[in-house]
């Protein structure tokens, strides 16, 4: 039998991309979120989540506010700890497995290879403390639990870098773009489709303990953030959409309130020896990602 995924937070990037992926692979899906559903207040799941009878829980529901956090630590802590640990003892008590989403901001970026899942975590922010946080207690909620580190997430759906970029570049011809952070850009849509796969394994083997644990999730190949808009940039500018030139500057030329690892690339080889599953390279990601947005943009401009 295939898997029949609840999938809570369903506004967000990778909520709607799931959603997406889900349809298209005729996998039962079924989104709740806010403002139905608070995971930072929820007593227990709503009774048509139930209903679904899911075979599995993703939690990719989340505070993303990065530097916001560092001024909300509570708010933060709020959905990413205490909430991470009800939506995880919510499908305990289903008899289900969770997936939960958690990032690369638990690492401090001092290891100058790609991390491993063993290394230890180190968040240099509230965000990245409270993800943590919430990775302890989705472990402590559920026994049944696979919590994947995903980072540098873009798609056509809500806010992310790429966005931002495609729609600075219709005012600006040059932008200058940190470029000493460096990590592994994701794709939602490519994430959606390995916790989809994720799904369907557990489904049809039932679980097995080495299921259990933190993984790596990310797209192939890493870069910095310049790298990431001036891959965007061309690959808008064959489709004849918005550009711009990305000068590179480092991360001490751009202060935020929260601060980032210097480096963040993510090494999957265990998702990848546990599941099978290997992400594409991250710029086929960009490419699909920048080719909806510009012909979104220009269905949107022809009157
Ligand atoms: N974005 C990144 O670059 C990145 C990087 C690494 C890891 N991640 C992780 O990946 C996961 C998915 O991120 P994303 O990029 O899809 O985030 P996103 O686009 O910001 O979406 C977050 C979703 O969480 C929902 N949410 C927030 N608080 C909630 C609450 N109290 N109850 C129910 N739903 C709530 C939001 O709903 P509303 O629309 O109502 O606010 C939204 O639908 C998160 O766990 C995040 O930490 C993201």
């Amino acid at each position: 039998m295939g898997p029949r995924v609840l999938v809570i937070g369903k506004s967000g990037q990778v909520a709607t991309a799931l959603t997406e992926r889900a349809e298209a692979r005729d996998i039962p899906a079924m989104c709740i979120g806010r403002p139905e559903v608070d995971i930072a207040t929820m007593d227990a799941l709503p009774d048509e989540a139930i209903a679904f009878a899911p075979t599995i829980v993703v939690n990719a529901a989340a505070y993303t506010a990065v530097d916001k956090a560092e001024d909300e630590e509570d708010a933060a802590f709020a959905v990413n700890d205490a909430g991470a640990g009800r939506v995880a003892a919510a499908a305990a008590k289903l008899g289900v497995p969770v997936i939960h989403i958690s990032t690369d901001y638990v690492y401090d970026g001092a290891k100058p290879e790609p991390y491993v899942e063993t290394d230890p975590p180190c968040p240099l922010g509230v965000y990245g403390r409270s993800k943590l946080a919430g990775e302890e207690a989705v472990a402590q909620a559920a026994d049944r639990h696979v919590i994947l580190r995903t980072a540098w997430v873009f798609s056509p759906f809500g806010r992310n870098f790429v966005k931002t970029m495609l729609a600075l570049a219709e005012t600006r011809d040059r932008l200058k773009i940190v470029d000493d952070q460096r990590g592994s850009p994701t794709y939602a849509l490519d994430l959606a489709d390995a916790i989809l796969t994720i799904a369907e394994r557990i489904a049809e083997t039932g679980w097995q303990q080495r299921y259990q644990g933190v993984f790596h999730a990310a797209n192939a190949g890493e870069t910095t953030w310049r790298g990431l808009a001036h891959k965007a940039f061309a690959a808008s500018a064959a489709l004849g959409g918005p550009t711009a030139a990305a000068d590179p500057i480092p991360t001490s030329d751009y202060p935020t309130a929260a601060e980032r690892p210097l480096n963040s690339r993510l090494d999957c080889g265990r998702l990848k020896a546990t599941f099978g599953i290997a992400l594409p390279d991250w710029w086929v990601g960009v490419r699909d990602c920048v080719g909806r947005l510009v012909t979104t943009h220009e269905k949107q401009e022809t009157p």
